[in-house]
């Protein structure tokens, strides 16, 4: 085999570089979808609250955030985050889920919580983003959950006593 032109490597590895940093400035890094299979669940039963999210849901709150939640002392501490599973009630399957989490310094006018959601693929797979502080999403989230401002901008409204 003929061996490699050092060029040719350092080309591919200059292009590799810079469509990492694409993917990292696109924002796509942020697209890991929360793991929550260990949280706490929130709602004792099931979430039927009509609502812009579809309707079946079940909201978990990851150990930072549980706390809070449960005994509804404000603000969430940083890392605190929280996820909501839409059902499918013909499937029973998980369709999409939203989530928020406090980052520090994120946006301190409304919390500093980020928002994302995911979507699952007809291949089974979850797609999606944490929205970016100035994007359309982190508005349209921001719009509604600004309701909620009392509760640190999370509704609660499905949890028990
Ligand atoms: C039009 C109002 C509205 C908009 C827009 C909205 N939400 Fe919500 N959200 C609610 C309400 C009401 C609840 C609680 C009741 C429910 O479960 O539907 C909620 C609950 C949640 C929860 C569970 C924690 C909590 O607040 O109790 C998450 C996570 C969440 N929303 C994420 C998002 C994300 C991400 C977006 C943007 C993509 C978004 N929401 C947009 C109204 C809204």
């Amino acid at each position: 085999m003929a061996r490699p032109n050092r060029a040719l490597v350092l080309a591919s590895a200059t292009l590799v570089g810079l469509t990492l940093t694409l993917v990292v400035s696109q924002g796509m890094m942020g697209a890991e979808r929360p793991h929550y299979a260990d949280w706490t669940r929130l709602n004792p039963q099931k979430n039927f609250i009509r609502s812009a999210h579809p309707e079946a849901k079940d909201v978990y709150v990851n150990a930072a955030g549980a706390d809070a939640a449960l005994t509804r002392s404000f603000p969430f501490p940083a890392g605190s985050e929280l996820v909501k599973e839409s059902i499918d009630t013909d499937t029973l399957e998980v369709f999409v889920i939203t989530a928020m989490r406090k980052v520090p310094g994120f946006d301190p006018d409304n919390g500093d919580w980020e928002y994302g959601m995911f979507e699952r693929g007809d291949d089974g797979a979850f797609s999606g983003m944490w929205a970016d502080v100035g994007s359309e999403m982190h508005q349209m989230c921001v719009s509604c959950h600004t309701n909620a401002a009392a509760n640190d901008f999370v509704f609660l409204s499905y949890a028990g006593d």
